[in-house]
């Protein structure tokens, strides 16, 4: 698999730190910036009607989604347009990293602005959970919380910081993981501040 040591395992999550320079996350934050400008953020509601503090959109042949009728994935954004497709920058990164010559269906963008935070959770929409998920920090640090793969139990937690990338794979394909907060002004990546987190995944 990876040819890349990574830095430290957490629970199994393999964490690079600083995986890309300054100039790698200043190209990616301009390729993403494009994905934004053709398919906007919009706030997706849990199944239990409330909204997210998070924004999000995607990129690829399929973005998540959430509402009333639950967690998926749809064929086009919300608007009714095709998802632009995966910025190579990104792409990239998930070869490096997983050595897999599969590309991911879906980039999820996540914008956390605010006091934007994302519950414990694990990512289990997908068709077949054996394949890796490829986690991208750009701009502000956040507290990354990391669980078990069964909900509730003793927890770690680490913070992310712009240029870091995770890999959840094997036994921690299935972990439970969220974002406690994100700690403003601690990066001046993104114009007008926050963070973006970029989350790799083959859907089908
Ligand atoms: C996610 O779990 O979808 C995002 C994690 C993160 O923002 O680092
Ligand atoms: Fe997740």
């Amino acid at each position: 698999m990876a040819d890349h040591p990574s830095d430290l395992t957490v629970r199994g999550v393999r964490i690079y730190r600083t995986l890309l320079d300054l100039k790698a996350q200043q190209q990616m934050a301009r390729e993403i910036g494009t994905v934004v400008a053709q398919a906007p953020l919009f706030t997706p509601r849990t199944p239990g009607g409330r909204k997210m503090s998070v924004r999000m959109t995607s990129a690829g042949c399929c973005g998540w989604f959430s509402d009333h009728r639950g967690y998926r994935y749809i064929p086009r954004h919300p608007s009714g347009q095709d998802w632009p497709p995966i910025p190579p920058s990104v792409l990239a990164v998930w070869a490096q990293l997983t050595g897999l010559d599969r590309m991911p269906d879906c980039c999820l963008v996540n914008f956390y602005g605010g006091r934007a935070r994302l519950g414990m959770h694990q990512d289990r929409d997908e068709a077949d959970t054996a394949w890796p998920v490829v986690s991208v920090s750009l701009g502000d640090s956040a507290r990354f919380r990391i669980g078990n793969t069964y909900r509730g139990g003793p927890t770690q937690s680490i913070w992310l910081e712009s240029g870091d990338v995770a890999v959840l794979d094997d036994e921690a394909r299935l972990i439970y993981h969220g974002i406690d907060r994100v700690k403003a002004g601690t990066s001046s990546l993104l114009n007008g501040g926050g963070r973006i987190n970029l989350t790799l995944r083959v859907v089908y």
